[in-house]
């Protein structure tokens, strides 16, 4: 009951971006092993929400950013795509994308978006909400390198693939 009534929340705040051509084009693009970029931006954005609401922060702003942070578009295999390191290539054509898609993107939602990459790359978080996708972001990477999303997918915890 609790899991379907924050489903609902969840997709009433990502719903316009789930039906868009360019986010339902990273169901194309190769991102962790078995897992498409896709998959990765909606179980970051998820998990950001639920943390997010349950802190009392703009939920809204999380789930968003988090399902735009990595939506640049292209396949990180081929190095004609992008210029320097993909680590500090992606936000930045993320970003771009981003803003084409959503002409109301807010400042928050931007910094989620760029900043996803901090430590590593420069662009620091400037809310608690960018921290908190920072982090799912990479706690999701992780359990999608150990294989254990596969294992969750399988249950009922993640949004289905629309
Ligand atoms: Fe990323
Ligand atoms: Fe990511």
């Amino acid at each position: 009951m609790r899991y379907s009534i924050n489903l609902r929340c969840y997709v009433a705040c990502v719903q316009d971006l789930l039906d868009s051509p360019q986010v339902q084009s990273m169901r194309q693009i190769p991102h962790h092993p078995g897992v498409n970029c896709y998959d990765h931006s909606v179980f970051v954005s998820y998990v950001a929400f639920r943390l997010a609401r349950r802190c009392s922060l703009n939920y809204m702003a999380a789930a968003r950013g988090g399902l735009l942070h990595d939506l640049y578009l292209y396949n990180s295999h081929d190095r004609s795509q992008y210029e320097g390191n993909q680590c500090f290539a992606h936000p930045k054509a993320a970003l771009r994308n981003a803003r084409a898609l959503c002409a109301d993107l807010t400042p928050m939602e931007e910094n989620i978006i760029i900043s996803h990459m901090w430590p590593l790359a420069r662009r620091m978080p400037h809310s608690r909400e960018a921290v908190i996708v920072g982090l799912s972001d990479k706690l999701c990477a992780a359990m999608e390198v150990f294989g254990l999303y596969r294992y969750l997918k399988r249950k009922p915890h993640l949004p289905a693939p629309a």
